[in-house]
């Protein structure tokens, strides 16, 4: 199995990191594709805990290369700072890490132009993580980005730059009445950047063909989530890239054919960070324990995530869009101490039943879950590694959602460290 995908299923944080340290070991290099340091993915292994945002979460395996491929953003400074926490937590990247030269950076102006339309937005606000991704990909759409190959021919980058900084520093002073950026302060910036990058860009687009091409296993680290897609997720209240399976293809330069297996990360419940529709959202103590035992807070912002039940109208669409060939149910362990457990099975609209997710936000703010109530189960799910140790309650709830979602469920994380895990099918 060369390549295999590992995707968040709902709204992020469903325990891709840790997924995607799992299934490293057997891995020649992981890679991202899509987002920037938006991301948190977190990793609890015996080297520690980590805190990724642009670094793929294999690397804690000594000969596991990482690589970021052309569809995402970097922030140079996050990046660089990322590499250096993790030497001094006794990970050497040297050697080991490789940016594509066609990913867009995220510069000092994205940052501050996402801060000031979010402010401008008022109760509107969708609710960024304020890391400039947004603005990062709508010069990319515009045609007016830098990429990281531009750091290594400053003499061309600067009158770009003075073009592209003259149109948002209008922006800024006349829409928002805000300081502008200082053109030095960003040439400065990237005069830095320029020296540390160089051994860190390349033609990564060469070395995933080349591991695919020699049977090496290649494993893709999904960001954020697929209700947060662009195109797919719940628009506006989105990111601003692809975490799908089609993001994954024009993220890395890989062709459809190339995807062995899919995986569809989901956690055993729902959580979204920031705004937008949430229709299984808890507003009771049930909402409060679950974030409380679960500690739900945002790894890149530590905003408290909304909770609530598990929506399979959401997996079924997801399911549907990615073509899962697995699922991977996290933070089972999680439900452990609950006596009762819902699942939404389908919505009701206007007195109808709905089994499809709707495409307008408008629609789905209008739609109510309809639920299947289980029993909470009488002994701990938590750092169960067979099938057969399961209790009782906790196999007929998962064996429910895997139903309900369409797609074999097999392999089930019971905590958040490598041997918590359950794998019930091989699926690497
Ligand atoms: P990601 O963005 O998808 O990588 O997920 P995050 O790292 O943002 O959030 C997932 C959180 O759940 C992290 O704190 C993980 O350490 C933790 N985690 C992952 N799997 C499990 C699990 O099965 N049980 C528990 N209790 N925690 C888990
Ligand atoms: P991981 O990879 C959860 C959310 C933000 C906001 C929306 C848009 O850890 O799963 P952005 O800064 O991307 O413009 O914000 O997307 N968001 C995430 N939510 N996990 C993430 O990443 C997220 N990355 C972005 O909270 O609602
Ligand atoms: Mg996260």
């Amino acid at each position: 199995m060369p390549v295999c995908a590992v995707l968040g299923g709902q709204w992020g944080d469903e325990g891709k990191g840790k997924i995607v340290d799992v299934l490293a070991e057997k891995a020649h290099l992981t890679a991202r594709f899509s987002g920037g340091n938006n991301a948190g993915h977190t990793v609890k292994n015996p080297y520690g805990t980590f805190k990724l945002h642009l670094v793929p979460s294999g690397i804690c395996w000594p000969d596991c290369m990482g690589v970021i491929g052309n569809g995402v953003v970097v922030d140079p400074g996050a990046l660089l700072e990322e590499i250096d926490g993790l030497k001094e937590l006794g990970i050497d990247l040297e050697g080991r890490l490789l940016v594509s030269d066609r990913c867009h950076l995220v510069m000092p102006y994205h940052v501050v132009l996402d801060e000031l339309a979010e402010a401008a937005r008022g109760d509107q606000a969708l609710g960024t993580t304020g890391k400039g991704i947004g603005p990062a990909y709508t010069d990319k759409a515009a045609r007016i980005g830098i990429r990281a190959a531009d750091l290594f021919d400053l003499e061309s980058l600067y009158p770009r730059l003075e073009r592209v900084m003259s149109h948002h520093n209008a922006i800024i002073e006349k829409v928002y009445e805000s300081t502008p950026v200082s053109l030095e302060y960003v040439i400065g910036r990237c005069e830095d950047w320029a020296s540390r990058m160089r051994p860190l860009v390349g033609a990564v687009e060469h070395v995933v063909y080349d591991a695919i091409g020699s049977g090496k296993m290649v494993l893709l680290e999904g960001a954020q989530g697929m209700m947060l897609d662009l195109d797919h997720g719940t628009y506006p209240y989105v990111t601003s890239s692809h975490p799908t399976i089609g993001g994954a293809s024009t993220g890395l330069g890989l062709l459809p054919r190339d995807f062995d297996s899919i995986l569809g990360v989901f956690k055993a419940y729902s959580t979204r960070v920031g705004s937008g529709p949430f229709l299984t959202e808890l507003f009771d103590d049930t909402g409060d324990l679950i974030r409380e035992l679960a500690e739900e807070f945002g790894t890149t912002t530590g905003r408290p995530r909304r909770v609530g039940w598990f929506d399979s109208v959401v997996a079924r669409y997801s399911s549907r869009v990615n073509g899962y060939t697995s699922l991977v149910l996290t933070r089972l362990d999680v439900l452990d101490s609950l006596d009762n457990i819902r699942i939404c099975v389908a919505y009701e609209l206007d007195g109808e039943r709905v089994e499809d997710f709707p495409g307008s936000v408008a629609v789905l703010q209008k739609c109510k879950p309809i639920y299947e109530d289980f029993p909470g189960w009488d002994s701990p799910t938590a750092g169960v590694t067979e099938i057969e140790n399961l209790p009782e309650g906790a196999l007929r709830y998962v064996q429910r959602l895997e139903e309900l979602a369409g797609v074999r469920i097999d392999v089930i994380s019971t905590g958040p460290y490598r041997h918590e895990t359950i794998t019930v099918r091989q699926v690497v």
